[in-house]
C-alpha cells in the first residue's frame, strides 16, 4: 500500500523517538514498504518501549536491531538482505546485539530466515508483535526466536502507537488488517492473513487523540479500506455467522468515514488504500458530504485490459472501473484519483499494454506507481503462469506507462494552476529552506513562501500560479 506506495528505493530510514525515561536498552528500528508497515511500526516501538528499550538512529549503538521488511516484490527483499549484509560486522564488535526481521519476509521465508542468514537471531510476523517481549527473553539467553502465527483477530486496537518521527501534523491510522482478495500477482494475503476490522471506538479513539495532541490530517489505513466490515466479530469471512443483532448494527466503511469525520470536525481525513471491486457511491457520497474528507482517492488498476485483469483475479471489469470513476467525477466534481499499475504481467500483449495506456489517458490520474511484475512464489500467477514477458520489453512498456504518467500529472498540475487552495502546512521544502511544502485537498504537493506568523500544522490559503510536472508552485493570499 502505498505515498501511497511508497517506492523501496526510497526506504529504510530509522526514525527516532520514542523515548520514556528510565530506559536503558537501545532500540534501532527501520521500516520497508508500505504505510503499513510504518504504522506497524509504531506498534513495535510502543510494544517495546514498556519493556525498556528507547529508539536511536544510530545502529552502532543498538541493543536491538530490527527491520521491519517487505516481501511485495523481489526487489524489496534484495533491498533488506544487503541492508542485512551491512550489520555483519556490527555484530562482530557487539556480539550481544540482537538482529531481528519482522513483517512480510519474516512471514514469507519463516525459519528459512534463521537458517539462511546466520546474523539473524530473531523472526516475527505481523501478526505475533504481541509476543515479542517473550521473545526477547529467549533472545537474552542466546536462543534463536520465531514466531510468525497469522491470527483472524489481532488488531492491536488498544495499543497506543509510539508516533514515529514524523512532523507531528500527519499520522496513519489502521482500521483493518489482511486481505482476502487474493490478486494473482500478490504475496499480501499469504504474508498478512486474513482481513479483519478494527473496533470503530478505537478507530475514533486513536483519532481524537491524536487531534488532542496536533495533528492536523489522519490517514485511514488498511489493505481494502472499502471492505472495511465491522460486526463485533472476528474475521470479515465470518460475517455470515454473525448473530442479527451483529448483522443490523454492524459498521461499513462509509460509515466508518462518516463517524470519523463528525467525531474530528477539524481533521483532514485521507484513507488508502482503495479496491476498485469494492468501493461503493457510498463512500463518494461521504467525501462530498463531509469538508474534512479530502477530494482524493488511490485507486489501484494493475491494468487496462479486462483479459489481464481476469488473470489478476482483480474482479472486474476495465468498464466497471471507467464507470465508478466516472461515478467519483460526478459526486466529487474536484475529485483526483491516483494509480499503480503492473506493467508486464504474465503474457501481456502490445495490445493489453496499449489498452493499460488509453485507459490513463481516460481517467487522467494526477499520479501513479508503477512497477514492472515481479513473479513472487507461492502466488497462484507463480504457480500456473509463466513470467514470461522479457526484460527488456517489460522495460520499455513501463517506460512508456511512466512517460505517459508524467504527461498526464503535468497536465492535471496545470489544472490547478490559477485557484486558490487550501493547504496543510507539512514541513519545509527541501530545496528552499525560506519555502512551506504541503498538500491540497487532492493531494498534490504545493510549495510557496514561508510568511510570519505561519507555522507547521496550520492550513493556509494559497493561490496557485504555476506548477512542474509533480509541483504545484505559489503564495499565500
Ligand atoms: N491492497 C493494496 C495492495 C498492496 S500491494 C493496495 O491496493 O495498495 C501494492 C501494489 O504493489 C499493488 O497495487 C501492485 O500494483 C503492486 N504489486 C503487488 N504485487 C506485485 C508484484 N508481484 N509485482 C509488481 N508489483 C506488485
Ligand atoms: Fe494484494 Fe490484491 Fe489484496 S493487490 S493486498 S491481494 S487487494
Amino acid at each position: 500500500m502505498q505515498e501511497k506506495y511508497i517506492d523501496e528505493t526510497k526506504q529504510g530510514e530509522a526514525f527516532a523517538i520514542a523515548e520514556k525515561s528510565g530506559n536503558s536498552k537501545k532500540l534501532f528500528l527501520e521500516s520497508y514498504g508500505c504505510q503499513m508497515n510504518f504504522s506497524d511500526s509504531e506498534i513495535v516501538a510502543s510494544i517495546l518501549n514498556e519493556q525498556g528499550y528507547n529508539t536511536t538512529l544510530k545502529a552502532e549503538e543498538a541493543d536491538l536491531i530490527l527491520l521491519n521488511t517487505c516481501s511485495i516484490r523481489e526487489k524489496a527483499e534484495q533491498t533488506v538482505r544487503m541492508r542485512l549484509a551491512q550489520f555483519k560486522n556490527l555484530k562482530k564488535e557487539r556480539p550481544n546485539m540482537t538482529v531481528g526481521v519482522l513483517g512480510c519476509m519474516a512471514e514469507r521465508l519463516k525459519t528459512k530466515f534463521l537458517d539462511e542468514e546466520q546474523l539473524v537471531d530473531l523472526v516475527v510476523g505481523p501478526d505475533a508483535y504481541r509476543d515479542l517481549p517473550n521473545l526477547l527473553k529467549e533472545t537474552d539467553d542466546g536462543r534463536d526466536a520465531i514466531n510468525v502465527i497469522l491470527s483472524k483477530e489481532e488488531t492491536y486496537a488498544d495499543i497506543n502507537p509510539v508516533r514515529l518521527g514524523g512532523n507531528g501534523v500527519t499520522a496513519f491510522v489502521t482500521i483493518t488488517r489482511g486481505c482476502d482478495n487474493m490478486c494473482t500477482f500478490c504475496v499480501v494475503p499469504f504474508t498478512r492473513g486474513r482481513e479483519r476490522s478494527r473496533d470503530p471506538h478505537s478507530i475514533i479513539e486513536e483519532c481524537q487523540s491524536l487531534w488532542n495532541n496536533g495533528y492536523k490530517e489522519i490517514t485511514l489505513l488498511g489493505q481494502n479500506v472499502d471492505s472495511y466490515l465491522w460486526y463485533g466479530g472476528g474475521p470479515k469471512k465470518d460475517f455470515a455467522k454473525a448473530s442479527e443483532m451483529q448483522k443490523l448494527t454492524a459498521i461499513n466503511f462509509a460509515q466508518l468515514l462518516d463517524m470519523v469525520a463528525v467525531a474530528v470536525p477539524n481533521m483532514r481525513i485521507r484513507f488508502s488504500t482503495s479496491n476498485p471491486h469494492e468501493m461503493t457511491e457510498q463512500v463518494f457520497r461521504m467525501i462530498a458530504k463531509h469538508d474534512n474528507i479530502c477530494n482524493y482517492v488511490h485507486l489501484p488498476v494493475q491494468s487496462g485490459s479486462d483479459r489481464i485483469l481476469q488473470l489478476m483475479n482483480r474482479q472486474h471489469t476495465r468498464q466497471e472501473y471507467l464507470d465508478l470513476i466516472k461515478k467519483g467525477k460526478e459526486i466529487v466534481p474536484d475529485i483526483s484519483f491516483s494509480q499503480d499499475m503492473i506493467i508486464g504481467f504474465c503474457t501481456e500483449t502490445e495490445e493489453d499494454h496499449q489498452l493499460t495506456m488509453s485507459l490513463m489517458r481516460e481517467v487522467e490520474y494526477d499520479y501513479g506507481y508503477m512497477f514492472s511484475y515481479s513473479t513472487r512464489p507461492g502466488t497462484p500467477a507463480h504457480k500456473k503462469l509463466e513470467d514470461d514477458i522479457p526484460v527488456d520489453v517489460k522495460q520499455r512498456r513501463l517506460a512508456e506507462v511512466i512517460a505517459l504518467q508524467g504527461e498526464l500529472s503535468r497536465k492535471r498540475m496545470q489544472g490547478y494552476v490559477g485557484r486558490v487552495h487550501e493547504i496543510l502546512i507539512e514541513g519545509t521544502s527541501k530545496k528552499n529552506q525560506n519555502q512551506w511544502k504541503g498538500r491540497n485537498s487532492q493531494n498534490a504537493v504545493c510549495v510557496f513562501d514561508k510568511l510570519e506568523g505561519q507555522k507547521l500544522g496550520d492550513i493556509v490559503s494559497v493561490f496557485v500560479h504555476g506548477n512542474t510536472q509533480g509541483t504545484l508552485l505559489g503564495e499565500t493570499v
